[in-house]
Formats: C-alpha cells, sequence, structure tokens
C-alpha cells in the first residue's frame, strides 16, 4: 500500500517525521524517500528498501524544520530507484509525493511529451510534478499553478508539494484520497493516515474533496476548488485517542489486548451518566423508525456486526449483515426507511468508503460507528457513535472489536432501556482481568497447538460469530489455517479434515445449545481430535481447557472469548516467530492502490 507524511515545524522534523514513517510503512512496502528541507535547500534521499535502509542514508547532520515523507508498496514487478516517491519536476520547480489513482495520467503524459518534456521514470507523480511545473507562470504564487493542475486531474488522489526555493511551506490537495491534518505548539502535520500522527498533533483538520493550501509552522491557509480562502475549524482529539507509546510490552496486539478492560470502562463512561444512557435521541428515534437495519462492514469489524445483528434482532428488528466488498457489487435496498450501520475501526476502508457513496446516492441515512473521528466515514454520516478504543496500531484488530460489540451492546441497553447492562459490563471487565492474570494458560494452549497445519473453531449463536472472530485472528497473525463452524455444520462435510491430533476449539456460553454442542465434541474426541473446550462456567465440565468463571450474561460472552482467542492467535504468532504488529499482505486499513 502506499502513505505519505509531512511535517513543517518549530523545531527539527527528522525523528518525528521517521517515526511517523515507520508506522505508517506497510509489512511489504518496497520503497522508501524523504525530503528535507533547510537554509542550505532541499536534502532527497531515497531507496528500493524499507524505513530502517533509507535512515541509514542520512548523515547524522542532515536535518530541517520542514520535511516530507512517502512509503509504498509499487505495483511495478521489480522497484526501480527513479520510481522512488518524493519525485522533482523537470528542473527541480516542484517536488511531490501523490497517494492515488490518477485515471487521465497517459494522456496528460503524452501532451507534456509533445511539449518537451522527457521523463526519468515510468512513474504517475513525475507527470503531476512536470504538469504542475509547465502551468506555473514566473512569479505566480505557487498555489495557482497547484490549482491549475488539480483542473486537469482526474481521479481520487492527495498529495504534498514543495516547491523550490520555499522552505518554509508545505502545499497540499486533496480529492478523494484521505487527508489529515494536525497542529499542536510544535508545528503542523500532515498524513494520509491518523495514527502515525496520533501523538503529534492536539488538534486535526480533515481537508474536503477539492480543498488545497499550505502549512506553516504555525498555520494553515486553506482554500476551495474555486480557489476561494476558507477558514478551517479544526477539532480537538481527546488524550484517550494518542497512547502510542509501547512502554514495557513486546508488541502492541499485546498491549492493545490488554487495553480490553479500559476500553468498557471508557465506552460506560461515555454512554452512561450514572443513571441514563446518554445516546443522541435523534439516533434512537430514527433507529425505532428504521423498518430495516443494514449493517454493513469488513474482516473483525463485520464479525461484530454479526453479533450486533443479534443484539438487534432481539428488538424486533429486521437486521442484516452483508461484507462490504460484496455489497458494493450486489447493493440489496430494503426499503426507504432503511438505515444502513456502517462500522469501521478505520472509517477508512475503502470498500466502506465506496458503500458510503452508494448509499448517499440512494439519498438514505448512515450511522457510523468507527474509531477515528478524523475519518472520512465519521465525517460524512448523518448519525455517529464513537468506539473510544483509542488508537489501534497493531494492524491485527483486538480492542475496537471488543469496542464495537460493547457499544453495540450498550445501543441495544439504551433501546430496551435496560440499565442491568451496566453492572453486566462491570462483570465482563472483572472477567476480563481474571483472563489476563491466566494468559499463561493461554499460551500453554497456544504452545500446543501453534504446528498445527489447520485449526477449527465451532460454536452456536453467540459462540460462532466470536469463533469466526477467533479463525480470522489466528489466521492473520500465525499463518495457521484456520476456520469456523455453527457447531452442528462441522458433521456435514468438513468433519473429513479432522485427524488424529487436529486442534478443535469450542466456545460454549448458552444453556440452549450446551447438550448439542457436547455430543459434537464427543464425535470430535472419537476422531482423536485435540479438542479445546472454552466454556462458561455454568457449563464448562471436566477438563474443559479454558473456564471463564465470573459470572457473566451469555450475550456478553463474545467480548471475553474474543480475548481469549487473541491471545491465542498473538501467542501462536510469536511462538512461530510471525512480525506480530505487521503480518504480511495485511495493511490497517485496506485502501485502493496508490499511483
Ligand atoms: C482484522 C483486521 C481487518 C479489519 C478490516 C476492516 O484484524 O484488522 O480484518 O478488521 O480490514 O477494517 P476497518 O474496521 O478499519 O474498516
Amino acid at each position: 500500500m502506499s502513505g505519505f507524511i509531512g511535517r513543517v515545524g518549530n523545531s527539527c522534523v527528522k525523528e518525528k517525521l521517521l517515526s511517523a514513517l515507520n508506522l505508517l510503512q506497510f509489512k511489504d512496502d518496497d520503497s522508501t524517500g524523504v525530503l528535507f528541507c533547510n537554509k542550505e535547500g532541499q536534502h532527497l534521499y531515497r531507496v528500493v528498501g524499507k524505513v530502517d535502509e533509507l535512515v541509514t542514508l542520512i548523515p547524522e547532520e542532515v536535518d530541517g524544520y520542514m520535511g516530507i515523507a512517502h512509503t509504498r508498496w509499487s505495483t511495478y514487478m521489480h522497484q526501480v530507484l527513479e520510481n522512488v516517491y518524493p519525485l522533482s519536476s523537470e528542473n527541480g520547480y516542484v517536488t511531490l509525493v501523490v497517494n492515488g489513482l490518477i485515471d487521465n495520467i497517459q494522456m496528460i503524459k503524452r501532451r507534456l511529451v509533445k511539449r518537451g518534456y522527457s521523463f526519468r521514470s515510468s512513474s504517475a507523480v513525475e507527470v503531476v510534478a512536470n504538469l504542475i511545473e509547465d502551468g506555473a507562470v514566473e512569479n505566480e504564487d505557487p498555489l495557482r499553478a497547484l490549482h491549475r493542475a488539480m483542473q486537469q486531474l482526474e481521479g481520487d488522489y492527495a498529495l504534498l508539494a514543495v516547491f523550490n526555493g520555499n522552505c518554509k511551506k508545505i502545499f497540499f490537495a486533496k480529492n478523494g484520497v484521505p487527508l489529515i491534518i494536525g497542529k499542536n505548539h510544535d508545528g503542523m502535520v500532515i498524513c494520509t493516515d491518523y495514527t502515525p500522527i496520533a501523538d503529534q498533533a492536539d488538534e486535526y483538520y480533515y481537508p474536503n474533496d477539492g480543498e488545497l493550501g499550505y502549512l506553516t509552522s504555525d498555520n494553515m491557509v486553506l482554500y476551495d476548488g474555486k480557489l476561494k480562502q476558507r477558514k478551517p475549524s479544526f477539532t480537538e482529539v481527546s488524550v484517550s485517542e494518542k497512547t502510542l507509546e509501547l512502554g514495557d510490552y513486546p508488541h502492541y496486539m499485546l498491549k492493545e489486548i490488554e487495553e480490553a478492560p479500559g476500553v468498557i470502562r471508557r465506552l460506560i463512561n461515555n454512554y452512561f451518566d450514572g443513571t441514563k444512557y446518554r445516546f443522541d435521541d435523534r439516533l434512537i428515534k430514527r433507529i425505532i423508525d428504521a423498518g430495516t437495519i443494514v449493517f454493513i462492514a469488513a474482516g473483525t469489524s463485520y464479525n461484530a456486526a454479526l453479533v450486533g445483528q443479534r443484539y438487534l434482532r432481539n428488538f424486533n428488528k429486521k437486521v442484516d449483515v452483508f461484507i462490504a466488498s460484496e455489497w458494493i457489487f450486489y447493493p440489496y435496498q430494503s426499503g426507504e426507511d432503511t438505515l444502513y450501520v456502517l462500522i469501521s475501526q478505520s472509517g477508512e476502508t475503502a470498500d466502506i468508503l465506496k458503500c458510503l457513496r452508494t448509499i448517499r446516492a440512494y439519498g438514505a441515512d448512515v450511522l457510523a460507528i468507527t474509531n477515528v473521528e478524523i475519518s472520512t466515514l465519521y465525517q460524512s454520516a448523518d448519525y455517529r457513535l464513537l468506539l473510544h478504543a483509542g488508537t489501534e496500531v497493531s494492524v491485527a484488530s483486538t480492542k475496537a472489536y471488543i469496542a464495537q460489540i460493547t457499544l453495540l451492546s450498550l445501543l441495544y441497553a439504551r433501546l430496551v432501556n435496560k440499565i442491568t447492562t451496566i453492572a453486566a459490563l462491570e462483570r465482563v471487565i472483572e472477567a476480563l482481568y481474571n483472563i489476563i492474570s491466566r494468559r499463561d494458560t493461554i499460551k500453554a494452549i497456544a504452545d500446543q497447538i501453534y504446528k498445527s497445519g489447520d485449526v477449527f473453531f465451532l460454536g452456536r449463536g453467540f459462540d460462532y460469530d466470536v469463533a469466526v472472530e477467533a479463525q480470522l485472528k489466528l489466521k492473520e497473525t500465525s499463518y495457521i489455517h484456520a476456520e469456523a463452524y455453527q457447531g452442528g455444520e462441522m458433521l456435514h462435510g468438513p468433519i473429513a479434515l479432522i485427524e488424529e491430533n487436529t486442534p478443535v476449539i469450542f466456545f460454549i456460553s448458552d444453556s440452549l445449545t450446551v447438550a448439542a454442542t457436547r455430543e459434537v465434541i464427543r464425535e470430535m474426541r472419537d476422531r482423536k481430535a485435540n479438542v479445546i473446550v472454552c466454556s462458561l462456567a455454568p457449563f464448562n465440565h471436566d477438563g474443559d481447557s479454558f473456564i471463564i468463571s465470573n459470572p457473566i450474561k451469555g450475550y456478553h460472552s463474545p467480548i471475553t472469548f474474543a480475548v481469549f482467542a487473541q491471545y491465542l492467535a498473538y501467542y501462536c504468532a510469536v511462538n512461530l516467530g510471525r512480525d506480530v504488529d505487521k503480518p504480511r499482505n495485511l495493511t490497517k486499513a485496506v485502501k485502493d492502490r496508490s499511483v
């Protein structure tokens, strides 16, 4: 994937720029570059490789009060240095980093070739740089040259531009690709993602499509698409969003798993005032009035929506759940009064944003449930609920899933006016602390299974929903093949895969299904599978591997079982020497390919 960051400050930017670039770097990124600007001029370093290699190229004495940097996974078979960003225009008038997809790049390039431009790379970014240079009029403010180029570019993009001879301003333009601008006493920062800059700013501005402008060390000057100056309003971000330090933890994933009790506490504090729930009355009325609720999400967020679906069905609502990348192609519409609930940790997943656009075209209402206030989804929705999970750095989503289920359970409790849910969640917090104190037991289970080629997770009802999340977590962090099935479905085919010692992990939380599930356990044991049972105390049997002994409600069991599954995935990944926080081929927010 790819992303960029720029910083202009009152102090040297190198350390902050490179540490953010590191967070931005996707595991498979194959090239990165940085441009520093100082009194001596511009200093460009680029490498076909990772940020670590880039750092070794930069002489210790080189720094600056301004810089831009980029990291990407290239769409070429073999990345070459000429195509690594930042890239300059032919005469060095402007240097750029760009993210996005520009549709008419070949046409523009042909035009520039006719006008005498030659190209050193096959990159679209060099074309954009030459387009800006070509349109520039002598002594004109670079802003106008940038604006002129924007009017010719077709497609979705965000870019940063540094103009030669101007080492105090970073120019930017945005159209269809996420861009976030932050500020604090030390300067201004701009990035394609929120997480890498969460600890570098106190306030944020989220530019709209078509906007452009520039940043100085203490200000942003903003223009709309007609080059009319606009006054931006920055949003303050709570301190809880900015906890990026790893502390004594070896990995963010472990740290974030263990933040789960605090996340639930924060959600209670945000959505319950001690005597009553604090949800926007407009939202509650909209849900009550909705004929159908349609959840749309991807990955772990989809798995949380499965749980949410069960909650809202109890409220006598017709509820559907769709995978975002499917719904885009088969956008099932279920009536004019449908409320679409889009769940996304990042609020920037490309498939979700495409669904958002389609729903907008229907003129229907969207409730956004997201962890990132400064996200396209949050900013564009009619109704909004924040997850308050704090920044999630690890690519594998853990605490955000806990927050999603907790928030959906609070929302359901508000709809049915059930105050006892708060006490039930207090018990969940206790149960989570208890699980955390027994993490070594889960590690011992991981030690037993991590060499397996296949792992199966089974459950019924809520237990199935969490089994789906458990298999995803294990797969993505340890690269062990894992599947989830509804308890009974195992017998209709997948059982053929069970061999001696195949790990089959059961979740049991419901009196209604316990007997039937124990039957399946017997079948698995008959086939000498390695059966691991995770149960709530009222339904446990001798020999169950992990029992949640604190009294919690069945409808909250996915929260506790999920933490068990997250630890299991974590320890398997560690045992296998995986890059836990940045699993291969994955990125935190799945966005479209870049230029
Ligand atoms: C799994 C994971 C992904 C994301 C998915 C959706 O651990 O991180 O499956 O859940 O890409 O991302 P968001 O929720 O940001 O839309």
